[in-house]
């Protein structure tokens, strides 16, 4: 699904959704958990993220790539990795991230986060798995983005032997990644959001985002909270 705004075209009854918005709501997912963060809880609106840093939650907040004044965090993968976040509790309200995750949890059997950080990891779980697998692309404001459906054709071409690829959106992003793989970073030059970040003087933030397997951590939604799976 290339498009949160498309989601009503799937039956979601018997999918695992795997939200992905690599630039750069779900890179922070992964990094957080894999630097101990207990659990991210992903909000729609900034309401419920300002209830829930009321409630004590460490608070992260992000409209048009950039931080919210009022809370704790920012978007960037590299706000994750600080040791005084080990073992806390986040919730967080991305543009697009975190409103995708909403809308998946309301029907799919289970929701996972993926990001180029821990493709295999999620892969291999994935593998074991009898239900069908929907990789839901976070895009930008109801359009699709070009990362988040590279994203989708890695693991489809991580899972092509395991499970059978349902529609053309697939094949096509299928199709791309095979094209971009070998250089991700001058594949995705040119992007929307490459160039908002980049406008804002936010690079490594790609860079390190199109990387592939530094973690192994996969998040799931257990309730309302992303916990670690490894
Ligand atoms: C989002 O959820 O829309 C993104 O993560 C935006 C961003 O890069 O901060």
């Amino acid at each position: 699904c290339l498009t949160p705004d498309l989601l009503h075209l799937h039956s979601l009854d018997n999918s695992i959704v795997v939200v992905a918005d690599i630039f750069r709501a779900t890179s922070c997912m992964v990094t957080g958990l894999a630097y101990g963060i207990e659990s991210i809880t992903p909000v729609a609106t900034i309401e419920e993220c300002k209830a829930l840093q009321l409630k004590g939650y460490l608070a992260a907040a992000e409209r048009n790539a950039l931080k919210v004044e009022g809370f704790d965090l920012d978007n960037s993968p590299f706000s994750y990795m600080s040791e005084s976040l080990i073992g806390s509790q986040v919730a967080m309200t991305t543009t697009n991230g975190t409103l995708s995750i909403s809308k998946a949890k309301a029907g799919a059997v289970k929701v996972m986060v993926g990001a180029f950080l821990n493709l295999g990891a999620l892969a291999n779980q994935l593998r074991a798995e009898q239900y069908d697998i929907l990789v839901l692309c976070a895009g930008w404001k109801g359009r699709p983005n070009l990362e988040d459906t590279l994203f989708a054709g890695a693991l489809a071409e991580a899972l092509k032997d395991e499970f059978m690829l349902m529609e053309d959106s697939v094949l096509m992003a299928q199709r791309l990644y095979n094209q971009g793989k070998n250089n991700l970073p001058a594949f995705v030059a040119n992007s929307s959001h490459v160039r908002r970040l980049q406008r804002l003087g936010i690079q490594k933030d790609i860079t390190y985002s199109l990387q592939t397997d530094l973690y192994d951590v996969v998040p799931v939604l257990r309730g309302s909270k992303l916990v670690a799976h490894h």
